[in-house]
């Protein structure tokens, strides 16, 4: 069945098996449209990092399945679940994991080296691309300590895209930015969903984003509310 969605979770559970079971994600539905940029909220412990998690395919679900781009991740075998990832998620995480030895153009091609689609000098080229159209051309020998935070947070989207993926999983971006570099981070999300209709779940503490986004899922207790 299609639905025209990009992504798409399905009674999806996670329960951490025990004396006591904990339940992470409380079977949700979801689903995110191309272009759509969609803030998930919720309180402390909500599940919305468990959930961002099983959308992009870093975790398995207790039971439910996620669906990207019309594929059923459940049907795939580890490999090819990995590949999936690769190439049609990106992730943007609130502490920008960038590796401190390597440079920032280094960083940002390092996807392009996993997935392995493109020759060497078209990864370099492609990496180069993507930092100059987040506005950080000139910076691509230095390393990641060289920046500012908001500098590091976009090389961080720009590796996420490294590949072009049709979807970014951001969980807190902006949770280490100041107000500016918060907006800029959602203005690049805004252009990426308007302008190349990619499909954006950001989870957000911040209401005034949130509000700024498309549509808004609130979680509680591992549920949509
Ligand atoms: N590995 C784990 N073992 C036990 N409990 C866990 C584990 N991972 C998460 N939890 C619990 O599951 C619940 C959901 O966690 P999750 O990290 O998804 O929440 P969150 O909404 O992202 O919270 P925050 O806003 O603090 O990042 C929390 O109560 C958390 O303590
Ligand atoms: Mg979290």
């Amino acid at each position: 069945m299609t639905t025209g969605a990009a992504i798409e979770a399905r009674k999806l559970a996670r329960i951490l098996p025990g004396l006591i079971p904990v339940t992470l994600v409380d079977g949700i539905d979801f689903m995110a449209k191309p272009g759509e940029l969609v803030a998930i909220t919720g309180a402390s412990g909500s599940g919305k990092s468990s959930l961002l998690y099983l959308l992009g395919l870093l975790d398995e679900p207790t039971s439910g399945s996620v669906i990207i781009d019309g594929i059923d991740s459940a049907s795939l075998t580890d490999a090819q679940r990995t590949h999936l990832r690769l190439e049609r998620l990106g992730f943007v995480f609130q502490f920008h994991f960038l590796l401190p030895e390597f440079s920032v153009l280094d960083n940002v091609c390092m996807p392009m080296k996993k997935l392995n689609a493109l020759p060497e000098q078209a990864q370099a080229e492609r990496g180069r691309m993507l930092l100059k159209d987040l506005g950080l051309e000139g910076s691509e020998k230095k390393l990641p300590e060289q920046l500012s935070g908001g500098e590091r947070q976009r090389v961080a989207v720009a590796r996420a895209l490294a590949n072009a993926p049709s979807i970014l999983l951001a969980d807190e971006p902006t949770g280490n930015l100041d107000s500016k570099n918060s907006h800029a981070v959602f203005d690049i999300f805004r252009r990426l969903t308007r302008q190349d209709g990619k499909t954006i779940i950001a989870v957000t503490h911040d209401q005034e984003l949130a509000s700024a986004c498309d549509r808004q899922v609130h979680l509680a207790d591992g549920q949509v509310v």
